[in-house]
């Protein structure tokens, strides 16, 4: 099954459900087809959390508006545009912004402002991921002329009647608006990146395989996808008896960056932070079944403690160099190598523009 062209539903959820000694012989072909389709070097990604203000009310997540328990920041520009020089100097080939979700028309203008500015650095030196949720489309347009390229928004999970059990019931939250970013992204031009949240309460292997069979017919190019950690403060702490123990979903978030690359022979994978809270040494265990890209975090520290988005998140008391550091151990614990001092863009993405301006 592992060598066949297109996997089943059904084929799909049977590799989730593989007993943990069977499961090696998926990760190991995952990493084969990942060396084959674009190589052992993982891409880094400086992750800057801008602001941890947030319109939004997502059930699962420590920012959401309603958590009285968290001081709002907002990171000044100077201090953002310092971030992205210690990315560039450090030979990081590109960063990500990553924000709460505000639609407002001077959030859209300081984010273009900084797109800008960061476009100075190195003479465009560095890649630039943007992550800051549902936008309009002239939003979307706009900060792709500025200087982004690559977008990642999550779909959370591909299914309807879950993604309601997860979120408010109002116009903010809608499943259907989501996929429409996603399309407008595409058709702007962005490298596009989505993903989902695994080992939910209420979620099953089924929604699992569909979340994998809807990033392929969305034909992504990137995809960031992580456990479910709970976060005390949240209304979805309260299920947190239904969910499978650490150590499993640890196994199911391998399985499905597995199964997704031997889908998904050349987008970029994303070994997410999310799964350092749950389990040691994980993302370097992510990398081996078959992911290619890192997502270090340069926030500032003294920002760090605020942008909680579960419970456990690593890195709030490790300065931008000690991430540095500690990523080059793990690179090398996967067995990979950095690239570094590239943009490190989606050979997905290349490819596919190859063919259509063949076709022109
Ligand atoms: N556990 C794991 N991931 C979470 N996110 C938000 N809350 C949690 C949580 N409790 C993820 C969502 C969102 C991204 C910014 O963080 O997938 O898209
Ligand atoms: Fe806001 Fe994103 Fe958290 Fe939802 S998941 S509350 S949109 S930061």
């Amino acid at each position: 099954m592992l060598n066949q062209d297109s996997l089943t539903r059904e084929d799909i959820v049977l590799l989730l459900n593989l007993p943990r000694n069977e499961a090696s012989a998926l990760y190991e072909k995952a990493a084969s087809v990942r060396r084959q389709y674009v190589g052992d070097k993982v891409h880094l990604r400086g992750l800057i959390e801008l602001s941890n203000i947030c319109e939004k009310n997502c059930y699962y997540c420590g920012i959401r508006k309603d958590n009285r328990q968290i001081r709002r920041y907002n990171i000044p520009d100077d201090e953002v545009l310092k971030a992205a020089r210690f990315a560039f100097d450090n030979g990081f080939g590109s960063i990500a912004l990553q924000s709460g979700e505000i639609q407002s028309d001077s959030f859209t203008r300081r984010i273009s402002r900084l797109l800008r500015q960061i476009k100075k650095i190195g003479d465009g030196s560095l890649g630039i991921t943007l992550s800051c949720g549902e936008q309009s489309r002239e939003v979307y347009q706009e900060w792709f002329e500025a200087g982004a390229h690559r977008y990642l928004l999550r779909i959370e999970t591909s299914g309807k009647g879950l993604y309601g059990r997860l979120h408010p019931d109002d116009t903010r939250h809608r499943w259907d608006s989501r996929v429409r970013c996603l399309h407008d992204l595409q058709e702007t031009g962005y490298q596009t990146g989505t993903g989902v949240m695994i080992g939910l309460p209420f979620q099953t292997a089924e929604e699992l395989a569909d979340d994998l069979l809807f990033m392929k017919s969305f034909d992504i190019d990137m995809c960031g996808m992580g456990p479910y950690v709970v976060h005390n403060d949240t209304p979805l702490a309260v299920h947190e008896s239904l969910l499978l123990p650490v150590e499993q979903r640890f196994e199911l978030t391998m399985k499905m960056v597995a199964v997704l690359r031997i889908m998904m022979k050349d987008i970029n994978i994303v070994s997410a932070t999310a799964v350092q809270a749950i389990r040691k040494g994980g993302r370097e265990k992510i990398l081996q079944a078959g992911a290619n890209v890192l997502m270090p975090n340069i926030t500032p520290g003294k920002y760090r403690d605020s942008y909680l988005l579960y419970r456990n998140k690593p890195g709030t008391d490790e300065s931008a160099e000690d991430a540095v550091k500690n990523i080059e151990a793990l690179v090398k614990a996967a067995g990979m190598t950095i690239e570094y001092g590239k943009w490190g863009d989606s050979r997905h993405y290349l490819e596919k523009r190859k063919n259509t301006s063949h076709q022109h």
